[in-house]
């Protein structure tokens, strides 16, 4: 297997880069020969910017600083247009892990929405895998589209309109996440897209949402069925007054993961602790 080129460290024509400004305003640009970036901070041209060490401080022509930096995943999501509600990356980082997206990945997602999710599925499948992307509705699929396309992944996603209730053309899929408020209304069409025994994943906002999914769960044959949510508390990163900011987001939503078997086990256990405690008290 080849060893990955060493990068020189610099920024290059045709790198998506992050300025950073002070305070959280961020802008996210590919660097083009002789393009600019307008700012109310002032003005930076691309060709200041190229050539420069990741990490530089440079200044726009009213002397306002902006750093440079190679955008993460976060930052990508964070620079998401929306027109709909987008997924936080607390939600999404979970949801990865636990659908198991990486290179070569085959997943859908339905309910594109503003393409939240869409960017971090396409940035995990690489360009050996693949996301299907179903929305019923036309107007946030394109602001999506758009989205994606500015960050160099459309390629990677083939988005579809659709509604869930018609099925998605696309079987033995590695993953499936549906980000709609009835899930429980499509688990046919989900089991007919899915491999046996791979991952769903749901994400709602209220729980009785929840309660109507784990029932029409256990009805269509799926097993292993989780529910979780995501707390995330930030401290102030001030080492001579540490200690948790004042304000936090109570409650985003709900995830819920199953997985379609062929006949689940009569005696399910009931999840009654984490997964992890569970594997610690075995002795795992
Ligand atoms: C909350 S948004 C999804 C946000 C997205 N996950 C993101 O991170 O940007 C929910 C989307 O689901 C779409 N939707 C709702 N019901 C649907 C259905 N039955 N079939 C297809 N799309 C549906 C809505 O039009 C809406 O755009």
């Amino acid at each position: 297997m080849d060893e990955p080129v060493e990068d020189d460290g610099l920024a290059r024509a045709g790198d998506l880069a992050q300025l950073q400004g002070s305070g959280h305003k961020s802008h996210l640009i590919t660097l083009v020969p002789g393009g600019v970036l307008q700012t109310h901070r002032g003005v930076i041209r691309h060709d200041e910017i190229i050539g420069k060490p990741w990490g530089s401080r440079l200044q726009s022509h009213q002397g306002n600083p902006f750093y440079l930096f190679k955008p993460g995943l976060a930052d990508l999501i964070s620079q998401t247009k929306r027109t709909t509600q987008i997924m936080y990356p607390k939600e999404i980082g979970y949801i990865l892990v636990k659908l198991g997206i990486g290179p070569g990945t085959r997943v859908l997602e339905c309910g594109t929405g503003s393409g939240g999710l869409t960017t971090a599925l396409a940035y995990m499948v690489g360009d050996t895998g693949r996301v299907y992307s179903y929305e019923r509705n036309p107007g946030p699929q394109e602001v999506a589209k758009a989205n994606l396309n500015k960050l160099g992944l459309a390629h990677r996603v083939n988005f579809r309109l659709g509604n869930a209730e018609e099925g998605f053309a696309e079987r033995n899929l590695d993953a499936l996440f549906l980000d709609l408020p009835n899930p429980y209304d499509y688990l046919g069409q989900v089991r007919a897209s899915l491999k046996g025994g791979a991952h769903l994943g749901l994400l709602l906002p209220t729980s009785n949402q929840v309660v109507l999914t784990l029932e029409a769960l256990k009805s269509a044959n799926f097993a292993f069925i989780e529910v979780l949510e995501i707390l995330i508390r930030y401290w102030k990163s001030d080492w001579k007054n540490f200690r948790p900011v004042d304000r936090m987001i109570a409650h985003t939503g709900y995830l819920v993961f199953a997985r379609p078997v062929d006949s689940p086990l009569e005696d399910e256990p009931v999840l009654d602790s984490e997964p992890e405690a569970d594997r610690e008290a075995e002795g795992e």
